[in-house]
């Protein structure tokens, strides 16, 4: 016998009670989503691997180790999409949306690839909801953006949330701060790890995120970019700051905060939740001034955010597990090919009166399909028998004979108004 195959490490099947579970989330960022004004875009799978190259950057972890990257037949080199803002604001550039009203507000719901170590929470394939607004630098917009996520997170019930934020700054004011943290840095090389070593040109703030413990004493004595911005930065910082006030949002501002991803200008936040382990991570995002130039466009402003749908529903607490409704099952008293038939025929009846039915196919004996019945839920079951149609009310346990398909539908309808 050969061997059972499985799914790939760090994957998972999504059965039907996650499946329903997944729907809401869905539903509740859809509504909370597009009734502030985000319309939903889809990106292909994958993308030329230049996007996530020039995008994401060289020195970032995503990059260098985690990308599924493949060379088609036709010898082009393309990846799985490790995250969504590249590809959406490749699509922006390639669809011309500057034409349109500004800033265009786009939502995904879309499946990411990462080689990550598997574990609850981080998978090699997950998906991610996420929003993005281009086309305004208004630091209204963060706030808007910031607070969507909030709201959604709410009302999911994700539990012991907290909201941490920084401000990154522009490339220009940077530049002179990452001189200073290349300084502070170089000065005390020996304590670092090897890794953090090896990214001092070219990417010092990730080293605020190494969890090795001589790296972690030195970068608490490290100058902050936060004490480096310029004026305008600072200003923007301060407003975004103001509207989550006024939209009664905590937070937390945490300079030391750092994003996988190097296109951040400006502000970036990450929302956490206590119900995680240590993949505290529930959504993130930031501002991306500079990306649409990375990836050979015109200048475009860009804020947005992405949260992971499994760690969302890791995080939510209380959310109900939707029953699947069926509101009539049709039975066979005999199963005779005749009755087999007109059995079918009154289900299909029945479905394009917009009732949900559902129809024996198992052979079960009369008993077996009442059990089955109660199984699904049903609010009636009609039997077709010799003498004709009995229906039966599964709540009341009344039971009434009807002659035709048409009446069993109408009636069936009739209950169903009754009950709403
Ligand atoms: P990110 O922080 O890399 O940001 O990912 C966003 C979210 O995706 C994380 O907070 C987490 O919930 C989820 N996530 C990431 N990796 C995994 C994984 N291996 N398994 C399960 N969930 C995961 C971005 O991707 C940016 N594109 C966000 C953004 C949008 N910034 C601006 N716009």
């Amino acid at each position: 016998m050969s061997e059972r195959l499985q799914a790939p490490r760090g994957t998972f099947d999504v059965l039907p009670e996650q499946s329903a579970l997944r729907a809401q989330v869905e539903e509740v960022a859809r509504r909370v989503l597009e009734s502030a004004g985000y319309r939903r875009i889809e990106t292909p799978a994958f993308e030329d691997t230049d996007v996530f190259r020039r995008a994401v950057g060289a020195s970032t972890d995503i990059v260098q180790k985690e990308m599924y990257t493949f060379e088609d037949a036709g010898g082009r080199s393309l990846t799985l999409r490790p995250e969504v803002t590249a590809p959406i604001v490749r699509a922006y550039l390639e669809h011309g949306m500057h034409k349109l009203a500004q800033p265009v507000k786009l939502w995904y719901l879309s499946s990411c690839f990462r080689y990550e170590r598997a574990q609850a929470g981080r998978y090699r394939q997950f998906w991610q909801i996420g929003a993005e607004a281009l086309g305004s630098d208004d630091a209204a917009v963060d706030a808007e953006s910031i607070l969507l996520l909030h709201t959604i997170l709410a009302e999911l019930g994700v539990a012991g949330m907290r909201l941490r934020i920084a401000s990154l700054g522009t490339p220009a004011s940077r530049a002179h701060y990452r001189e200073l943290l290349q300084d502070h840095l170089r000065r005390h090389e020996d304590e670092l790890a090897a890794e953090v070593r090896e990214r001092i040109d070219l990417n010092p703030l990730r080293a605020f995120d190494s969890d090795h413990p001589g790296t972690r004493t030195v970068m608490a004595k490290a100058p902050v970019l936060m004490d480096h911005l310029d004026d305008a930065d600072r200003d923007h910082f301060a407003s975004v700051l103001g509207m989550l006030e006024a939209a009664h949002i905590p937070y937390e501002v945490d300079g030391t905060l750092v994003r996988g991803l190097d296109y951040y200008t400006r502000t970036v936040f990450e929302f956490t939740s206590d119900a995680l382990g240590a993949q505290s991570g529930v959504g993130g995002g930031g501002r991306y001034d500079g990306l649409a130039e990375q990836l050979g466009g015109s200048p475009v402003c860009g804020m947005g955010w992405a949260a992971g749908v499994e760690r969302m529903l890791l995080a939510a607490e209380h959310l109900p597990v939707p029953e699947p409704i069926c509101d009539l099952y049709v039975a066979m008293a005999q199963g005779t090919p005749a009755e087999r038939v007109q059995a079918f025929a009154l289900a299909a009846e029945a479905r394009s009166a917009g009732v949900p039915t559902q129809l024996e196919l198992a052979g079960r004996s009369l008993k077996g399909q009442f059990k089955q019945a109660d199984r699904c839920g049903a609010a009636y079951v009609a039997i077709l028998g010799p003498e004709g149609i009995e229906l039966k009310d599964m709540q009341t346990g009344a039971q009434e004979s009807l002659d035709t398909s048409a009446a069993v539908v109408a009636h069936v309808l009739r209950g169903r108004h009754a009950d709403a």
